[in-house]
């Protein structure tokens, strides 16, 4: 097993490692060291069956089971589907795309999760048909602020929400989908607030936690001072991009810490008759600090 950096700053890839076989204790270690080093790890070439994605994704701690119970898969709840592929009635399997926007999976529950494991199970054949994702490092985000900002935000707690309809910065996706809750979705997801900078538990570095698609707020500060500091935030974080753009292939495993990166899918939604199916496990992580 060995790692081979994807992008000068973030993300490698790991090679040499069937995860369809168990991952002995030491392996699994040097694993879970160069997570935390590269903060995205690719595992090309996978078959994995449902099981064994989860057992895989288990090794690093206890899997949520995602609020969208309309997304999850039937027999597997630990698996949340993305996909484009339409039921005969028309209507969607699942969501298809995991976010146009920028995000940290789950930053609106109280204790947002560690990592996402996201598998490529079916991608479009044709080459010129296609949805990447990219990454962003917010250890970065957070460095590269000015001392002044820095300052600023000490202290500041953000807001965080799951329903679209509370967030007046995101248009629909492609101009038509948006997400629509029910009140028992919306009821189980409150707004939540974590800190606007947090430390990662295991490398204590600062990182800026914060995205466009959850957070829609500051407490303790009137709206219109929040929306200012939210949108100087936003904009540094769009200046600064990506820093690893992936194109995906069948057997694909991407994992990442959702603790210091922002993802977001490119571009638009895969059109018919093409097809796009990822299958993603979500770990569970501690209340930011
Ligand atoms: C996700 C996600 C983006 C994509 O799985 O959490 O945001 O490109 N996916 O599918
Ligand atoms: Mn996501």
């Amino acid at each position: 097993m060995n790692f081979e950096p994807l992008s000068p700053s973030i993300g490698a890839e790991v090679q040499n490692l069937d995860l369809s076989q168990p991952v002995n204790d030491t392996t699994f270690s040097a694993v879970r060291d160069g997570f935390h080093r590269y903060q995205i790890l690719l595992f090309r070439g996978q078959t994995l069956t449902e099981d064994q994605h989860i057992a895989f994704s288990r090794r690093f701690g206890e899997l949520e089971i995602h609020p969208a119970k309309q997304y999850l898969m039937p027999g597997h709840p630990e698996l949340l589907v993305l996909s484009n592929e339409l039921k005969a009635d028309g209507s969607r399997v699942s969501i298809a795309d995991g976010g146009i926007d920028w995000h940290s999976d789950l930053s609106f529950v109280r204790e947002p999760s560690l990592g996402s494991l996201l598998y490529a199970v079916r991608v479009p054949e044709d080459p010129n048909v296609f949805q990447d994702t990219e990454w962003a490092s917010m250890y970065h985000a957070y460095e590269t602020l000015p001392e002044s900002m820095k300052r600023r935000l000490e202290g500041l707690r953000a807001v965080h929400v799951f329903d679209q309809d509370q967030n007046p910065r995101l248009p629909p996706v492609d101009g038509k989908y948006r997400d629509k809750h029910s009140a028992d979705l919306k009821a189980r997801t409150p707004p939540v607030s974590h800190p606007l900078v947090r430390t990662h538990p295991v490398t204590r570095r600062k990182v800026l936690y914060v995205s466009i698609r959850f957070t829609i707020g500051i407490e303790n500060l009137p709206k219109a001072a929040g929306d200012a500091l939210l949108d100087e935030l936003f904009e540094h974080q769009a200046r600064l991009g990506g820093s690893y753009r992936h194109r995906w292939r069948k057997g694909d495993l991407m994992m990442w810490d959702n603790r210091c990166t922002n993802h977001r899918a490119v571009g638009s939604v895969v059109p018919q008759p093409h097809i796009r199916r990822m299958q993603r496990t979500t770990v569970k992580g501690d209340a930011p600090f």
